[in-house]
């Protein structure tokens, strides 16, 4: 295995979007950010260099960061931010997985423009890649990333909407590999097009890497067969639209065995919350293998999408993945847990005036409980020098504190006031976790994509309504479930997971809506280690940034 070293300058770049001129984070001026390129076992080691005016963290998404937890990033759960002027270089091995991931700024809302793709191949005589009969690389691998724009400073975005307590606005714009495409103003010249040859077979490596938008994704007249999601891979799957949730990876082959052309790649959203406003418009790039002038110069045929609401397209979609090889589940579950997840309100301060729904302010939880990030150091930090007091409690509840129809439309919002804390849940080094995640109805029901740091998981069985042990059971796929790191947990459903704790550290878990972890949907596992506490951890590296 080999070893690659890189810099990463977070630095400001100046860009054109929708008629205007803006400066936004980039790294290395460079937007999306640069693609990582490595082969399955290889180490990284990125130094990430802070030239820019915010605080900023880079998360490796999806990696597994065995036993290298002060490398993950999430801001104040496993380092402090690296200020402006400072650096830290984070170091790891990704081993066991193969496929796409990505990494981006873990700190407000920097990952609008701060994010690139981590593509993991097989490794030369080890391994190779499964949907090949002779193991043989398609003819190319083209990474896309989907992603989300506003015509203002997203970090401006994010601060006012958290000073009123309102939801912030909607993205402008949806995009492909950092362009909106054709059907925006002033884009058209600067539309993302990949050059493709007729009859060759190639893999597209997606990545949602949009802030709030879930995606449904189809290439006009081609079939799309998926091999792999999330850098794990699945039973090849053939279909005409994905639906792919921010922080999730969808690999998919395609043959371009159409009539020589111009095809429109479209995505937009896939909105489940019903009332809640959302950016409605559609992003294209164009696969282009016209032969001739004339084929090239006729405007590119359009792909039918799903309605924005289509609920059940979403879900045949994602239930119908399966992980390529029969699971390797423990057969006991030693920790059986089940976590609400929804947006729900704060009550306004006495005299304050607040931007959400009658006076309120908007929140989000888990099991209740809305995640404060701490202020003076990291939460793995005051864990591994035993100074956890005032900085988190280990006290997160393995059950919601009440009991009602969590999907019931206009439940009473006094049944379910969130309450701010920083909880973690202590998980024993090697037990197996069975989580139960299901989806509210406070403010309004509405897909999450659920995201767990340092962990991949089996996505057992998702449905909709309340979760009931006594029937729900029966419908876990516990032979080929999909393995992933971040579920859509249904709108007004949820969704059965499980994973096995042998990875010690402090794991951030949160929904994938930047939304909604800012206000507060998230928690963290915290995960022993067999014999004391992270005695396997490493101790921090010497050049972890300080609150
Ligand atoms: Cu992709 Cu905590 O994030």
């Amino acid at each position: 295995a080999k070893e690659q070293y890189h810099e990463f300058v977070i630095q400001e770049a100046s860009v054109t979007r929708l008629c205007r001129e803006h400066s936004i984070m980039t790294v290395n001026g460079q937007f999306p950010g640069p693609a990582l390129e490595i082969d399955e076992g290889d180490s990284l080691i990125v130094r990430v260099i802070n030239r820019g005016r915010y605080n900023v963290t880079v998360h490796w998404h999806g990696v597994r960061q065995m036993r290298t937890g002060w490398s993950d990033g999430p801001e104040y759960v496993t380092q402090c931010p690296i200020r402006p002027g400072q650096s830290y270089t984070y170091r790891f091995t990704v081993a066991g997985q193969e496929g796409t991931l990505w990494w981006h700024a873990h700190s407000s809302w920097l990952r609008a423009t701060v994010h690139g793709a981590l593509i993991i191949r097989p490794r030369a005589g080890v391994t190779a890649y499964p949907f090949d009969a002779a193991g043989e690389p398609p003819a190319r691998e083209i990474p896309i990333l989907l992603g989300e724009w506003w015509d203002m400073n997203p970090i401006d975005v994010v601060r006012t909407a958290t000073r009123t307590g309102a939801a912030p606005n909607i993205s402008d714009a949806l995009t492909v590999n950092g362009q909106p495409g054709d059907l925006y103003r002033c884009s058209s010249k600067d539309t993302t097009t990949f050059p493709v040859k007729s009859g060759e077979t190639n893999l597209l490596r997606f990545i949602n890497a949009a802030l709030n938008t879930e995606l449904f994704v189809s290439l006009a007249g081609h079939t799309m067969t998926v091999v792999g999601a999330d850098a794990s891979y699945t039973k090849p799957y053939s279909t005409s639209v994905l639906m792919i949730a921010p922080g999730q990876t969808t690999d998919v082959l395609v043959t371009f065995d159409q009539p020589p052309g111009r095809y429109y790649l479209a995505a937009r959203a896939y909105a489940s919350a019903q009332g809640v406003p959302f950016d409605n418009t559609t992003t294209t790039a164009i696969f282009d293998y016209s032969s001739s002038s004339s084929s090239g110069s006729r405007s590119p045929a359009m792909p039918t999408l799903p309605a924005y609401n289509d609920t059940a397209t979403a879900t045949t979609f994602t239930t119908n993945l399966r992980g390529l090889r029969k699971a390797e589940l423990p057969s006991r579950v030693d920790e059986n847990l089940f976590f609400t997840v929804g947006v729900g309100l704060f009550n306004c301060s006495r005299g304050q005036t607040c931007g959400g729904p009658n006076n309120t302010r908007f929140a989000a939880s888990m099991n209740n409980v809305s995640f404060v990030l701490p202020s003076t150091v990291s939460i793995l930090q005051a864990h591994y020098g035993g100074a956890q007091q005032g900085v988190f409690t280990a006290d997160f509840p393995a059950n919601p504190p009440v009991q009602f129809d969590y999907t019931a439309q206009n439940v009473s919002r006094a049944l379910w006031q969130p309450a701010p804390g920083t909880k973690v849940y202590r998980l024993k080094y090697g037990a197996a976790v069975q989580l139960v995640l299901q989806g509210t109805n406070i403010f309004a029901g509405e897909n999450h994509p659920i995201h767990i740091h340092g962990y991949d998981f089996y996505i057992l069985a998702e449905g909709f309504g309340n979760f009931d042990a006594a029937t729900d059971t029966a419908k876990f796929n516990l032979d080929d479930p999909p393995m992933r790191n971040t579920v859509g947990v249904p709108v007004n459903g949820w969704a059965v997971i499980r994973f096995v704790a042998d990875n010690p550290g402090v794991w951030l878990m949160h929904c994938h809506l930047d939304v909604h972890i800012t206000w507060g949907l998230a928690m963290a596992f915290l995960v022993e280690d067999g014999v004391g506490e992270l005695q396997s951890l490493e101790a921090p590296p010497p050049d972890l940034p300080l609150c």
